[in-house]
């Protein structure tokens, strides 16, 4: 997978990212991380946790990966064509105030997303998820219908979602995300929020997930990185052109 360090871009193996997550104590992916801001403020307020932020859109990487302490690591990925390398090593999983086809797949339960999600995972890991109002309106949901779309959405990745809030200002004024602020401070300052965990390794048989024999595979096997490293390299090169083509677009509409 492809990992950005301001203007440098290089290949991340799944064996070096292995390396680079076990010295700490948690790993957190932060999905469609935007101008990674929420990745940058983790990282320091937790020096014992490897935060890694994902987004299609490569300029927002730029600009955040620059000044990337090193316990974090940015990775350009569309997330309906998730890579593989971090199968297994979350402990927490967050996605702050998605927009665009993050929100739509979550919205409508893509297979490959929820599988991608549901492949990241550690046991026991942990989801937070903040959805705009004013984005959920934009896809025809109320607030209540989109959360509890996402909600079973996120269910179906083999997460209980044990608590659903309504936020307001106040509440946005506190996220440590740049969108967070901004809808603060914005003209629909509302917001749903989301937290759950998988407790148990669960999973719905009925996604059809992308190679998720694959996924799983690698999920329960994060231990041992050798064979897992060639078949993921195998995966991602096997799905790079329809992959690359999706990242493009997500580019041309990069707005954050
Ligand atoms: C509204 S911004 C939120 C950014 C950040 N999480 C925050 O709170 O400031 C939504 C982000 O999702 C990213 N995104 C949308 N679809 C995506 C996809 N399929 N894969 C990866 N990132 C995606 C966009 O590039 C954008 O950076």
């Amino acid at each position: 997978m492809e990992c950005l360090r301001g203007k440098t871009s290089r290949f991340l193996d799944r064996d070096s990212l292995l390396r680079r997550v076990t010295p700490y104590q948690s790993v957190h992916l932060d999905l469609g991380t935007g101008d990674g801001r929420y990745v940058l403020d983790r990282a320091r307020r937790d020096p014992g946790s490897f935060v890694i932020g994902i987004d299609a859109c490569r300029e927002n990487l730029r600009r955040a990966s620059r000044r990337a302490p090193d316990n974090t690591l940015f990775i350009i990925a569309n997330l309906l064509s998730p890579p593989l390398e971090p199968a297994g090593i979350a402990s927490h999983i967050s996605i702050n105030f998605p927009w665009g086809s993050l929100l739509s797949g979550l919205l409508q339960a893509d297979p490959n997303l929820l599988g991608g999600l549901a492949a990241m995972c550690a046991p026991g890991a942990e989801v937070e998820c903040y959805l705009n109002a004013g984005a959920l309106a934009e896809a025809g949901y109320d607030p209540a219908t989109g959360a509890e779309r996402v909600r079973r959405a996120l269910n179906t990745a083999g997460f209980e979602v044990k608590q659903t809030h309504p936020m307001d200002a106040a509440g946005l004024r506190g996220v440590p995300s740049s969108w967070g602020k901004r809808l603060a401070y914005g003209r629909d300052p509302r917001a749903v929020y989301l937290t759950g965990d998988r407790s148990e390794r669960r999973l719905d048989w009925n996604l059809g997930l992308l190679d998720l024999s694959f996924a799983l595979a690698v999920a329960a096997d994060v231990g041992h990185a050798g064979g897992a490293d060639q078949r993921s390299h195998d995966h991602n090169h096997a799905r790079s052109s329809k992959g690359d083509a999706r990242i493009d677009v997500e580019e041309r509409n990069c707005q954050c």
